[in-house]
């Protein structure tokens, strides 16, 4: 459910817009920055409070890759999967993470500190492959050494 402050915060930035919908993904964040993710209470909660379908909303949430419609852990791992990763050694990154973590895409370590995602390009081919944890992008990684030092980071 909502946090009286968030609802506040939200309905603030709404006014800045003809349409309150303009704001579903801020919103979103918003709230599952609290949360860690969002529910289908709060996904419905939001919602209401922005004039639109649950059904919209969930499309939004849906399309946008960083709003998380399942618990997580608490380091996101987003390994970017896209041509420019594919062909620098995205396949020996990708097996080195599920190896390191013992997961596979879409799963959260046993301790819950690490969930694995894939993602579409990042923005930032030059650093391929590459690799976003909780928004902070690294890359190119290149070996397990790296990714090692990369995750030490991430308690
Ligand atoms: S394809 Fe991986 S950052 Fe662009």
């Amino acid at each position: 459910m909502l946090d009286p402050k968030d609802i506040e915060a939200i309905r603030a930035e709404a006014r800045h817009y003809e349409d309150p919908k303009a704001v579903g993904v801020d919103a979103m964040k918003l709230a599952q920055k609290r949360q860690g993710w969002i529910d289908d209470d709060t996904l419905h909660q939001l919602a209401e409070l922005l004039g639109m379908s649950a059904t919209e909303l969930e499309g939004l949430a849906t399309f946008y890759n960083l709003i998380y419609r399942q618990p997580v852990g608490r380091h996101v791992i987003h390994v970017c999967d896209s041509v420019s990763c594919w062909v620098c050694d995205y396949d020996a990154l990708r097996e080195a993470l599920k190896r390191r973590l013992g997961i596979d895409f879409g799963e959260t370590t046993k301790d819950g500190r690490f969930t694995l995602l894939p993602i579409v390009c990042l923005g930032a081919c030059d650093r391929a492959p590459t690799l976003l944890v909780d928004g902070d992008l690294h890359g190119p990684v290149t070996d397990a050494d790296g990714i090692d030092q990369i995750l030490q980071r991430y308690e």
